[in-house]
C-alpha cells in the first residue's frame, strides 16, 4: 500500500515555514503560545497539500499554491480549537486541547487569531505569480467554506438533543461542517493552477465526496478506536450526544425497545454505555450501511479525477481517496 502520509509530508515542510511566518507576530505572548499550540502538535496536514496537490495536477506551480495551503490549514485548526470547546473534548492531536490549557476566552481568540491570520496569508499571494482575478476567486471560495463550517455546526450542536435526524439532514450537516472545507481546499488549489472551468468543478466535487467520506470515518473511528491511537477523545461522539450517520441508521431501523434503548444511552451523557450503543449499531448493521456509503463517495470521487492528464499529483489524489476510509487516526 503506498504511504499517503509520506504524500503529505512532502509539502508540511513549506507549509509549515508559511503557518510560522503568520503565527510569529501575535502579541501579546499568551495569545501568541495559544495560537500555536495545536499548530506544533501537529496534523495530518489533508487540507492544505490537497491545495498544493491539485494546484499541481492541473498544471501549476506547486509554490503558487502554498499561501492559500497554509491558511486552509490555520482555518482548520481554528475550528479544532472552537469544536474542543463545544464539544467539551480535552484531547486534541494527542495534547491537551487549547481551552484547558489556556482557557475558554483565551481559546477563542487564539481560534479568532489564527482565522484572521489566514486570510492574511491569502491575500499575501504573489500576484505577478497569479492573477488578481484567480486570488480573489480562491478567497471567495474559502470565505464561504468557512460560512458553511459555522451553519454545520450549529446544526452538529441542534442535532444533539433531536433524534427524529434524517439521512439527508445528517448529510447536509457534514457537508456544512467538514466536507465544504474540504472541497474548498481543491477547489481553490485547482483555480489557483489554471485550471479549465471543468476541472474546477470536478476537483470540487472531489473533494466535497472524499470530505464526506472523511468525516463518516471520522464518526466511525470515535467508536472503535481508542483515544492514544486517534489523539483525541473515543466513544465522546455517544457520550455528547452527537448524531451520527450510524445513530440515524439505528434509529431508523431499531424495534421501538431498541430505539429507545439508544435515545436513552444517547441522552445520559454516561462514558459506561458507549458499548452497549456500538452493540446496537452492529445488530442493525449501521456500521456496514454507512461504510457503504462513504466508500461509494469515495468510488466517484476516485472517477472524477478522469478530468485530469496523468500526473504524480493525480496518483497521490487517487491514493488519498482510498485512506480517507483505510486510516485509523
Ligand atoms: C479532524 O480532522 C476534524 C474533522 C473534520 C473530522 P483531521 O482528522 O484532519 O485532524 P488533524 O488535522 O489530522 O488533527
Ligand atoms: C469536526 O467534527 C467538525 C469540525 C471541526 C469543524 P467533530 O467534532 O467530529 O471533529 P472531532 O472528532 O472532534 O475531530
Ligand atoms: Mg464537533
Ligand atoms: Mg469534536
Ligand atoms: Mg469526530
Amino acid at each position: 500500500m503506498v504511504d499517503v502520509l509520506e504524500i503529505l509530508k512532502k509539502y508540511s515542510e513549506s507549509i509549515d515555514r508559511e503557518i510560522n511566518k503568520s503565527l510569529i507576530s501575535i502579541d501579546p505572548k499568551s495569545l501568541r503560545k495559544a495560537s500555536e499550540h495545536l499548530i506544533k502538535a501537529g496534523g495530518k496536514k489533508l487540507r492544505p497539500s490537497l491545495v498544493v496537490l491539485t494546484c499541481e495536477a492541473v498544471g501549476g506551480k506547486p509554490e503558487n499554491a502554498l499561501k492559500t495551503a497554509a491558511a486552509m490549514e490555520l482555518i482548520h485548526t481554528f475550528s479544532l480549537i472552537h469544536d474542543d470547546i463545544m464539544d467539551k473534548d480535552e484531547l486534541r492531536r494527542g495534547e491537551p486541547s487549547v481551552h484547558v490549557l489556556w482557557g475558554e476566552p483565551m481559546a477563542i481568540l487564539a481560534g479568532d487569531t489564527i482565522f484572521s491570520k489566514a486570510f492574511d496569508a491569502i491575500l499575501e499571494t504573489k500576484i505577478d505569480d497569479v492573477s488578481s482575478s484567480r486570488v480573489l476567486e480562491a478567497l471567495k471560495t474559502v470565505v464561504d467554506s468557512c460560512i458553511k463550517i459555522c451553519e454545520g455546526q450549529a446544526c452538529d450542536m441542534g442535532f444533539e438533543e433531536k433524534f427524529d435526524v434524517k439521512e439527508k439532514e445528517y448529510l447536509n450537516m457534514i457537508y456544512k461542517k467538514t466536507a465544504a472545507l474540504i472541497a474548498a481546499a481543491t477547489r481553490s488549489g485547482a483555480i489557483l493552477g489554471g485550471g479549465s472551468p471543468e476541472q474546477v468543478e470536478a476537483l470540487s466535487e472531489y473533494g466535497r465526496l472524499i470530505g464526506m467520506a472523511f468525516q463518516i470515518q471520522d464518526d466511525y473511528l470515535d467508536v472503535i478506536s481508542d483515544e492514544e491511537e486517534i489523539g483525541k477523545p473515543a466513544g465522546s461522539d455517544i457520550v455528547e450526544g452527537k448524531m451520527t450517520l450510524m445513530v440515524v441508521h439505528t434509529i431508523e431501523k431499531a424495534s421501538p425497545e431498541d430505539k429507545e434503548k439508544l435515545i436513552s444511552i444517547l441522552k445520559s451523557g454516561s462514558e459506561d454505555q458507549v458499548e452497549e450503543a456500538i452493540a446496537l449499531f452492529k445488530k442493525y448493521d449501521s456500521i456496514e450501511y454507512t461504510r457503504n456509503i462513504a466508500l461509494n463517495n469515495v468510488k466517484q470521487a476516485k472517477e472524477l479525477l478522469n478530468i485530469l492528464d496523468d500526473s504524480e499529483s493525480k496518483e497521490a489524489l487517487l491514493h488519498i481517496a482510498d485512506f480517507v476510509l483505510q486510516r485509523n487516526f
